[in-house]
């Protein structure tokens, strides 16, 4: 099993170590366009393998994609993150280039990859990606759901005081700000509704601090969070390369789902072997549907700043 994971930066280091430590790839290629970071990233990471125990051979090259040749999975987190106060949205003009650019290198020597798009405006990078490549649209996954849905889950334990591993919930529609449509009535507490725990006020602001997670931590940071991000993606690379058939909430293009057409947005999927193995198209409440459909027209919004 080999993994490309374009970018060498915090988000792609981290998804590398990460996926290595799971120790379920023979394989991961660390690509980035600045001389010689890829392959101390790699280098940095290798000497960790004895340390952490894990097999897997992380190599590092600088803008060589013949190095990535029949990769199974292939991740883009290049682009620019965001500072404190932008919005994943101003990153288009920059990302969507790069984007372009960096799937079109991916596919030329990998035509049997799934590829994975981290970067920002992550929705819209990810319609970009089914709009500019000729790839089936299972094998093209947005990742942003996983990353909001830990990011809800840690909130509603803090919340309760619950250990997180009691927790269970889900957050689809766009990966932004006011776009992320956290499903509170849908969590649960070992299958008791999280209801049954938290007034409606304590789960309004779970819910409100959720969707500005990844604006709390810039904030703090100074630039975009890493660790969950990497996470994250490891843990759809593993459903996929493991064929897990898990299921996370997942950018993908909506063929009438959800009531959406022509859009990449998060909803809940299952993964496995193939990329996308199914679409899972659960009802909701109408407040939920309301908000999702909102979300929709925020990501259109954005799509139409393209050049497709
Ligand atoms: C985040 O929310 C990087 O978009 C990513 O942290």
């Amino acid at each position: 099993m080999k993994v490309t994971v374009v970018g060498a930066g915090a988000v792609g280091a981290s998804c590398a170590e990460y996926i290595a430590i799971k120790n379920f790839a023979s394989e991961v290629v660390l690509l980035d366009i600045k001389e010689g970071y890829a392959e101390g990233k790699a280098m940095d990471l290798m000497q960790c393998a004895s340390l952490n125990g894990f097999d897997t051979k992380i190599t590092g090259v600088t803008n060589d994609y013949s190095k990535t040749a029949n990769s199974d999975i292939c991740v883009i987190t290049s682009g620019i993150p965001r500072k404190p106060g932008m919005t994943r949205e101003e990153l288009i003009g920059i990302n969507a280039g790069i984007v372009k650019s960096v799937s079109t290198s991916l596919l030329e020597h990998s035509p049997n990859m799934v590829l994975i798009v981290v970067s920002n405006p992550m929705d819209t990078m990810t319609y970009l990606a089914h709009k500019s490549l000729d790839m089936p649209k299972n094998r093209i996954i947005g990742m942003g759901g996983a990353l909001d849905s830990a990011r809800f889950k840690y909130r509603l334990a803090e919340a309760m005081e619950a250990p997180i591993s009691d927790i269970d919930g889900m957050v689809i529609g766009g990966h932004s700000d006011k776009g992320m449509v956290p499903l509170t009535s849908h969590a649960t507490r070992n299958s008791i509704r999280v209801s049954e725990f938290l007034s409606e006020e304590r789960l309004e602001q779970v819910a409100a601090d959720t969707k500005v997670g990844g604006a709390t931590l810039t904030g703090l940071l100074g630039t975009s969070a890493w660790y969950a991000p990497g996470a994250a993606v490891s843990g759809l690379v593993q459903a996929i390369a493991c064929d897990q058939k898990k299921m996370f909430p997942c950018s993908t293009y909506l063929e009438g789902e959800y009531g959406l057409n022509d859009i990449c947005i998060g909803v809940p999927v299952i993964l496995g072997r193939n990329g996308i193995e199914s679409i899972v198209d659960i009802p909701l409440s109408d407040a939920e549907k309301a908000h999702m459909q909102a979300s929709a027209e925020g990501v259109k919004k954005t799509n139409g700043l393209l050049d497709v």
